[in-house]
């Protein structure tokens, strides 16, 4: 999170500077025409704006001035997209939060992703979004549990390694591990599910090895009773992710990876409503075989997903 505070110029640096401009940037209110008055506000800007601030909020300014004049906004589209931004603050409380589904849908969340990842290590497994359900502080759980607190489903089991630098296994590495349960709620939206439900951490063995028991998860629609759901039907799109598996994996030395798991052949693969789906962490459902070739036979053994996660050492500065 960034400080703004920390960077942005105090009240008394804007008002004085506001007064000393005025008359340096040479043009007067009245002269103020469509084409001029970008320039004329961003030359308002204080001397003591941090340098980073100042970029930012540059090109935010150029480009929402520019957005104005490209569509030749109106006072009513103008009054509408403010109300829009007001409802969207009023259904915002501490746990919904509109703005980040907002930039969750509207593709802003995961192209901040991709920039942040996009000089990863060949091989390094990719990024994907946090989301909003992500809790803090779950205990951890033994190799092989189930993160299904009772609720029913069809088991699954998710098995893999974590790996590190040079290839090699990463023992005691941490997975906290999150989904939504068959109903398509995370315990966060859902009081009827026990707490902490379909929620756990594990660490890997000594051979880097991790495995739990989950179950297989579906796709669930984003709150769409608000006005992002609202815009997402007016773009005529629809609201669902596609079943997946939250993860973040932690071990010292390695960057922290939040990432999540995908399930092939779900309808919503490609056209998943916040952009997180990527081909490189989709998985498909294996079935447990006894036996090899012609002579393998089910074992009734629930369905497994294997994946290897790989981590990027953290960079020294
Ligand atoms: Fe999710």
């Amino acid at each position: 999170m960034v400080d703004w505070a920390g960077v942005a110029p105090s009240p008394q640096s804007h008002r004085f500077v506001r007064i000393g401009r005025s008359t340096r940037d040479g043009v007067h209110m009245q002269k103020l025409t469509a084409s001029n008055i970008t320039d004329v506000v961003l030359s308002r800007f204080g001397e003591a704006a941090n340098e980073r601030f100042r970029e930012i909020l540059t090109s935010a300014l150029r480009h929402l001035h520019d957005f104005v004049r490209e569509v030749r906004l109106t006072p009513e589209e103008w009054k509408a997209g403010i109300d829009f931004l007001v409802a969207a603050g009023h259904i915002t409380d501490d746990k919904r939060n509109e703005f980040i589904l907002l930039s969750d849908t509207l593709g802003v969340s995961a192209l901040v992703d991709l920039l942040s990842h996009a000089r990863q290590p060949a091989g390094a497994t990719d990024s994907s979004l946090l989301g909003p359900f992500y809790r803090d502080g779950v205990p951890e759980m033994p190799n092989g549990a189930s993160i299904a607190r009772g609720t029913p489903g069809e088991t699954v089991v998710v098995r893999g390694l974590v790996i590190g630098a040079g290839g090699g296994p990463v023992a005691g590495a941490g997975l906290d591990v999150w989904q939504a349960a068959p109903n398509g709620l995370y315990d966060l939206q859902d009081e009827s599910q026990p707490d902490l439900n379909m929620r756990g951490k594990f660490r890997t063995d000594s051979s880097g090895r991790f495995e739990f028991r989950s179950l297989k998860p579906l796709s669930y629609p984003v709150p769409h009773d608000g006005p992002a759901g609202e815009l997402l039907l007016a773009q005529g799109r629809h609201p669902y992710r596609p079943a997946h598996i939250h993860f973040i994996v932690t071990a010292p030395g390695y960057e922290a990876l939040t990432t999540a798991l995908y399930i092939a052949g779900d309808p919503y693969i490609d056209s998943d409503a916040v952009f997180g789906a990527k081909d490189s962490l989709t998985v498909h459902y294996k079935k447990s075989q006894a036996g090899q070739g012609d002579n393998s036979r089910a074992t009734g053994e629930p369905d497994f997903i294997e994946f290897n996660f790989n981590l990027v050492p953290t960079r020294r500065l």
